[in-house]
């Protein structure tokens, strides 16, 4: 008997005899219920569908196992799920599982040096994307690129400009430079490591773009296990009141922008109306709040003149 979270998996006796160890006398059917049972006691919210869906090609299992529920997993397949279970059980998100995920309708490889990109940051792609055709010549820059899904995103959809990405971390980078290969889009795309603007003092840009650390110190411990447990603090801290990085990005942007370039920022709950003070402040006026699909102020444009 092989024991897992009070879930038990017969193995069978002719398998034993065979020497095949670990090859269990299951079904995919019955291996969907053991691995629902494991995520629901993990506390993972939709055990079936998230069963189900790991079960997929290119996952943790071929389509058999959806299509053919009564047969019999290979060993091979068997073990792959099962460790796919586990890393799931132990909240690993999807999206490093799958190694990854979807962003602007394009897939993005990512792995856990990266934070995963998330649906409301689309609006901070439409923000730039919206406005490259009134912005100045020249190159946009995205500060704490990460994974490169919002500069690689808007290099697929506007054509011709230069983009120079920038992030604290070279081991983030390199994720950039595969998506930037992936997409056709690396040709385009230089990469500089080190602290905001750090990597490009006395360049100016026709827009500069980021989606910082935005995260308040004291909320970190609260954050459901799949963020604090795997993605990277580093992408998360935003400092005591969560404006660290947004403020210093504010700030020193005149300094970087072409007149008439844009200054594009992601902001987190409740703190897009302090960042539309800051950039009038630092950039000028023309400041807007734009929201994202669930009705969240998120993203914060002002326009340097
Ligand atoms: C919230 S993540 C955003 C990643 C990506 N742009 C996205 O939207 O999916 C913030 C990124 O900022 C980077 N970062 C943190 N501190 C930084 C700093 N001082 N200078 C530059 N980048 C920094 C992190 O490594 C991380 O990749």
């Amino acid at each position: 008997m092989r024991r897992n979270n009070g879930c038990s998996i017969r193995l069978s006796r002719r398998s034993e005899k065979r020497g095949e160890r670990g090859l269990p006398d299951i079904t995919w059917r019955s291996a969907l219920r053991w691995a629902r049972a494991q995520l629901e006691l993990a506390g993972i919210s939709r055990p079936g569908m998230e069963a189900e869906y790991l079960a997929r090609p290119g996952i943790g299992a071929p389509p058999v196992a959806l299509l053919n529920a009564e047969r019999t997993p290979s060993v091979c397949l068997w073990r792959r799920y099962v460790e796919v279970i586990q890393r799931r059980a132990a909240r690993e998100p999807i999206a490093y599982i799958r190694g990854e995920t979807e962003f602007y309708s394009l897939v993005f490889y990512v792995n856990p040096d990266v934070l995963i990109p998330r649906p409301e940051t689309e609006t901070l792609v439409d923000a730039v994307r919206d406005r490259a055709n009134s912005m100045p010549p020249g190159p946009v820059l995205e500060l704490g690129a990460g994974s490169g899904a919002v500069s690689v995103a808007l290099a697929v959809h506007i054509p011709d400009r230069p983009f120079v990405l920038t992030d604290i971390s070279g081991a983030v980078l390199q994720v950039a430079r595969i998506n930037a290969g992936r997409h056709g889009v690396k040709d385009r795309m230089s990469f500089a490591v080190g602290d905001l603007y750090g990597p490009v003092t006395g360049s100016c840009f026709a827009a500069v773009v980021s989606n910082p650390p935005y995260v308040r110190s004291a909320d970190l411990a609260g954050l459901p296990p799949e963020i604090r447990q795997c993605e990277p603090i580093s992408a998360l801290d935003g400092g005591a009141d969560g404006l660290k990085f947004l403020r210093r990005i504010a700030r020193a942007a005149p300094r970087h922008l072409r007149r008439g370039g844009v200054l594009a920022l992601e902001t987190g709950a409740g703190q897009a109306r302090r960042v539309a003070e800051f950039c009038r402040d630092f950039v000028g006026e023309d400041v807007q709040i734009l929201h994202d699909l669930a009705g969240h102020e998120r993203v914060v444009v002002s326009r340097y003149e």
